[in-house]
């Protein structure tokens, strides 16, 4: 049995032990590896390397991705899936294992439809896969997210400031929700609620008049403002281009939230714009352990015949469930949760 691993879409911590995992666990039932260069890319260019014992040895806390990743689709190329079918028979892999979020997953769910015998495990730091509890390298980036937020609270008190904090999160505002309430932020803004400039000012006024001078407010870059505040902007792009799967470059909403709470309400205001320093770096023991299950899972997946299928974390177990599950839906912060992280906006 010859298996395919290819990594896709942003990368993030955990993902090295999870290929780790999967060579080790295929090692076992006298499987072979070989890596696919840079996600479908290297589908498409034929661009492999071997993957031994010796390959994976020294990986499992190294950030990154050993096989490289892009953002590449092979549905936006022409004969796109032809290729990659013709390319998997040139290779002589059985089966294949796509190790991405929603857009990596969702070209394995097609190619698998097509006939190719795929299996998926989820990540992002972004957390909005549907059908896991969790997909790794979300833990180590609330973590870092986290960190930051605390160094970023004493500069606040000292300076009397409002400080804005911006963090990742397209559509869904999970890395925001758990980092900002680990930190204690006082105001949390996600794309799943409309930002209301008003209710942050009382906030912030609410606090200036029991003597706390500062505030901390977390935002996700992929917030919006409400329909009747739509003249402050919308989702603030760093540019209009557009990536393989339709996405604009977000980043930037922290600085026009500053901007308009420094013009309202006359104090010192500051955004500062995490970016890919979260997606950095060693990944948390959490992401290490469940990238590791993921990868071993991923293995008995292909022994079981599961293909359409992708490793997934329920309560505390792994279990498998359709592709077709894991990617039509987006999984976000639900009202419940949000009504937790709203006790502390005062
Ligand atoms: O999908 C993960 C993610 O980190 C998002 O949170 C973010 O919007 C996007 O990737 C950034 O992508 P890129 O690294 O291509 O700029």
């Amino acid at each position: 049995m010859k298996i395919g691993i290819l990594t896709g879409g942003g990368d993030c911590p955990g993902l090295n032990a999870v290929i780790r995992a999967i060579v080790r666990k295929s090692l076992q039932y006298g499987w072979e590896c070989i890596g696919i260069e840079n996600g479908w890319k290297g589908l498409i260019e034929i661009d492999t390397t071997p993957l031994d014992l010796n390959a994976v040895s020294g990986i499992l806390q190294k950030g990154g991705t050993i096989l490289g990743t892009s953002r590449t689709n092979p549905y936006k190329i022409e004969n796109g899936e032809q290729i990659v079918f013709d390319n998997v028979a040139r290779l002589g892999l059985h089966a294949l294992i796509a190790i991405g979020g929603e857009d990596t997953l969702g070209v394995a769910n097609n190619l698998c439809k097509a006939g190719l015998k795929v299996v998926g495990v989820p990540k992002t730091i972004d957390n909005d896969l549907n059908g896991t509890d969790y997909t790794f390298g979300f833990d180590t980036a609330v973590n870092i997210a986290m960190d930051a937020i605390d160094r970023i609270h004493t500069t606040a008190e000292s300076h009397k400031r409002v400080m804005i904090i911006e963090v990742m999160g397209r559509h869904a505002g999970w890395i925001a929700m758990h980092s900002g309430i680990a930190a204690g932020a006082d105001i949390i803004l996600i794309p799943e609620k409309d930002i209301r400039v008003n209710e942050i000012i009382s906030v912030i006024y609410s606090r200036l008049n029991r003597g706390r001078k500062f505030s901390i407010i977390v935002v996700a870059e992929g917030a919006k403002f409400s329909e009747d505040e739509k003249d402050e902007g919308q989702f603030v792009t760093q540019d209009q281009k557009l990536d393989a799967f339709g996405h604009i470059r977000l980043g930037g909403v922290a600085n026009l939230l500053a901007d308009v709470i420094e013009r309202k309400t006359g104090i010192e205001t500051r955004a500062t714009i995490l970016g890919h320093i979260q997606r950095g770096g060693s990944p948390t023991a959490f992401d290490r352990v469940l990238g590791t299950r993921f990868g071993v899972y991923a293995v008995e997946m292909i022994k079981m015949q599961k293909f359409g299928c992708m490793a997934a974390l329920k309560g505390t177990d792994i279990i498998d469930v359709e592709l077709d599950d894991a990617v039509n839906n987006l999984k976000t912060v639900d009202e419940k949760f949000y009504d937790t992280a709203r006790v502390f906006f005062n």
